[in-house]
C-alpha cells in the first residue's frame, strides 16, 4: 500500500448534527474528552446561538468568532486521525450546516430521549439521505424520563425514512437508568447512581441468560432486558457494517452524554465502522480519494469580523490526494493558479499551519476574495464538484441602497456576502431590483450590519410578499417562452444568470406546475 494510501486510509471525517438542545455539543466535547484531544470539560466552546442572543447580532457574531476554531476538531483515537465537523444549531444557520454535511463522510444525528425527532433533525436527516450518507443515531438524555425505546425507534423510522438497527439497549430510564447492554460487543456498561460521572463497572456478560445478569441489575431489569433483546433481534432484520456503509441502515445507541455514559461505546463502534473518505462527483468523473492528484473543495467560508484584517478563512475538504503548502493549485472557476503559505488545521481547539493534508482531512485558507461556496481547487484539471447546492430560499426582502454615494461598497459587500454563502441574492427581470433570499430572519440583520461594519455600505429592506423562490428550466422553448412572458412580473435572475421564478403563493406555483407540464420547477440550485 502506498504512504498516501495508508494516510488516507486513517482518516475518518463526520458531523455532529441535532435539533438545538438535544446535545450536540456536549456529545461533541464528551467524544472529544473520551478521545484524549482535551482534558476537562468545558473546553469546547458552544457554536449554537443563545436564545437570548437571537436580536443581538453582536453578540452572533462574536458567536461565530468563537465558533471558527471549533469549527472542524481533528484528534487521533486508536491510531486514526478523527475530524468532528461541528455545525450551528440555529436554525436560520441551516444552510451553513447543509453545506458542511457536503464534507462529511458519515453523520451522527443525536435526539433526545424526550422530544423525539424534532423538525430541524428531519431535514437535515433529507439532506444527507440526498447522498446517502451513512448515519448513527444516538439517543441521548437517558437520566430523564422520556419514550419508550422501542416507540422512539419507530418514530425514528417513521419520521425521518430510515432503517434502524440498535447496536446498545437502554436498561431503564430516568431514575431508574441503570446503564447500556452494548449488543455490539455484548458488554454491560453500568451507571453509578453514587457519582453519574464515571462509569461505575463495565462487566461482560457474554452470555444474556446468566444469573450474573440478574445479580447486577435485578431480576426484573434482568428479564426486561432479555425480552427486548429477543424482540430487536426478530424486529430488526440483521445489522451489516455493508448496509450502513450504503447508507440502508443506521445503527442506534443510547446514552446520556451529560453523564459520559454510551459515548465510548459510540466512539469505539464508530471507529470501527465509518466510512473512510469517499469518493465525490464532478462534472467529468467520480474523484476517488486515492487519486494521486490533489483536489478539493470549499464548502466554508468564515469572514474574519475585524475590519482591521479583512481575511476570510475557506474551509476545503481533500477529495483526492496530498494537499501541500506552498505549492501552485488551480482555483478551476476563475482559472488561476494560487498558492497558500499559511494553510491551517484544527486540532481540538487550537489552530496550526500545517505542511500536509490527505483527503478526508480539512484546510483552512486565508482568502482575501477569490473564493466562493462550491470553488473546487485542483492540481491542474479542469473540473468542478457537484452536490454543493443552495436551497430556495423561505423568506425575501428587496435591499435598496441607503447611502447613494456608497452603491460601489454595496454592491462589493453584498457580493461577497453571497460569495459565503450567507444568503442568495435574486434580481427581478423586470424592473432590475435586488431581492435577498435567506432561510431565516437573523441573516437580515448579518446582511446590514457586516455590510456597515466592513464594507462601510449602508442598506435597507422594503418588504415582498413570496412564498417560494425556484429555479426553472425546459427543453421545451415553445412553453418556456409562453411562460416567460405570462410571469414577467415574477421573473428574476440568480447570481449565475439562471432563471429564477418567484411564486406569490403556493397556489401560484401549484397552477404554474400544472399548466407549464414540460418545464421543470427545481427547488435546490442542483439539477
Ligand atoms: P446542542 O448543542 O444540541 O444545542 O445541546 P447542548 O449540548 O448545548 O445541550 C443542551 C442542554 O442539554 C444543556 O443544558 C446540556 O447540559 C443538556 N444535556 C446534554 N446532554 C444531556 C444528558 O445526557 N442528560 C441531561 N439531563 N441533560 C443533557 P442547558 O441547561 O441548556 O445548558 P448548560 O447550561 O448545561 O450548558
Amino acid at each position: 500500500m502506498s504512504k498516501l494510501q495508508e494516510e488516507i486510509d486513517l482518516r475518518r471525517t463526520f458531523a455532529i448534527v441535532s435539533h438545538p438542545d438535544a446535545g450536540k455539543t456536549t456529545l461533541t466535547e464528551k467524544l472529544l474528552l473520551f478521545g484524549g484531544a482535551i482534558q476537562t470539560a468545558g473546553a469546547v466552546k458552544s457554536n449554537k446561538i443563545k436564545k437570548s442572543a437571537t436580536s443581538d447580532f453582536m453578540e452572533i457574531e462574536k458567536q461565530r468568532g468563537i465558533s471558527v476554531a471549533t469549527s472542524v476538531m481533528g484528534f487521533g483515537y486508536q491510531g486514526l486521525k478523527i475530524n468532528i465537523l461541528d455545525t450551528p444549531g440555529h436554525k436560520d444557520f441551516a444552510e451553513d450546516t447543509y453545506r458542511t454535511l457536503t464534507a462529511a463522510d458519515s453523520v451522527i444525528v443525536v435526539i433526545d430521549v424526550a422530544k423525539g425527532v424534532e423538525a430541524q433533525t428531519e431535514k437535515l436527516v433529507e439532506v444527507c439521505k440526498m447522498r446517502d450518507t451513512p448515519i448513527i443515531v444516538f439517543i441521548n438524555k437517558l437520566d430523564r424520563y422520556g419514550k419508550d425505546a422501542f416507540d422512539l425507534l419507530d418514530e425514528v423510522e417513521q419520521k425521518l425514512g430510515i432503517n434502524v438497527h440498535p447496536l446498545s439497549w437502554p436498561i431503564g430510564q430516568g431514575d431508574d437508568f441503570q446503564g447500556v447492554y452494548n449488543i455490539y460487543e455484548k458488554g454491560l456498561n453500568l451507571f453509578s447512581s453514587e457519582n453519574k460521572q464515571h462509569v461505575s463497572d463495565v462487566v461482560s456478560v457474554n452470555d444474556i441468560e446468566s444469573s450474573e445478569l440478574d445479580d447486577i441489575v435485578g431480576s426484573d431489569a434482568a428479564g426486561t432486558l432479555r425480552e427486548e433483546l429477543e424482540l430487536i433481534e426478530t424486529v430488526y432484520p440483521e445489522y451489516t457494517n455493508e448496509k450502513y456503509l450504503e447508507g440502508k441502515v443506521s445503527p442506534v445507541f443510547f446514552g446520556s452524554a451529560l453523564n459520559n455514559f454510551g459515548v465510548q461505546e459510540l466512539l469505539d463502534c464508530f471507529v470501527r465502522i465509518a466510512p473512510k473518505p469517499q469518493p465525490k462527483e464532478s462534472d467529468i468523473r467520480e474523484i476517488s480519494p486515492y487519486d494521486e492528484k490533489f483536489s478539493g473543495f470549499v464548502f466554508k467560508i468564515h469572514a474574519n469580523m475585524d475590519p482591521k484584517h479583512r481575511d476570510r478563512i475557506a474551509f476545503v475538504k481533500i477529495v483526492s490526494g496530498k494537499f501541500s503548502r506552498n505549492t501552485n493549485y488551480l482555483h478551476v472557476r476563475n482559472n488561476k493558479k494560487l498558492k497558500f503559505s499559511n494553510p491551517t488545521a484544527f486540532m481540538a481547539s487550537k489552530k496550526e499551519v500545517v505542511e500536509d493534508s490527505y483527503a478526508g482531512d480539512i484546510v483552512g485558507l486565508y482568502d482575501s476574495g477569490n473564493f466562493k461556496i462550491g470553488d473546487t481547487l485542483t492540481e491542474g484539471e479542469k473540473f468542478m464538484f457537484s452536490g454543493i447546492p443552495s436551497f430556495s430560499p423561505e423568506q425575501f426582502k428587496y435591499i435598496e441602497n441607503a447611502d447613494p454615494l456608497k452603491t460601489k461598497q454595496l454592491n462589493k459587500g453584498v457580493d461577497q456576502l453571497m460569495d459565503e454563502g450567507v444568503a442568495q441574492l435574486f434580481t427581478k427581470v423586470d424592473n432590475n431590483r435586488k431581492i435577498i433570499g435567506t432561510v431565516g430572519q437573523l441573516q437580515y440583520e448579518v446582511i446590514q450590519y457586516r455590510l456597515e461594519h466592513e464594507y462601510n455600505a449602508k442598506c435597507r429592506y422594503e418588504p415582498i410578499n413570496l412564498f417560494k423562490a425556484c429555479w426553472f428550466t425546459s427543453e421545451n422553448e415553445e412553453q418556456l417562452k409562453d411562460f416567460k412572458l405570462r410571469k414577467l412580473h415574477n421573473l428574476a435572475k440568480d447570481k449565475d444568470g439562471r432563471d429564477v421564478f418567484l411564486a406569490d403563493s403556493r397556489y401560484a406555483l401549484d397552477l404554474a406546475q400544472e399548466k407549464y407540464t414540460d418545464i421543470e420547477f427545481h427547488f435546490t440550485s442542483e439539477f
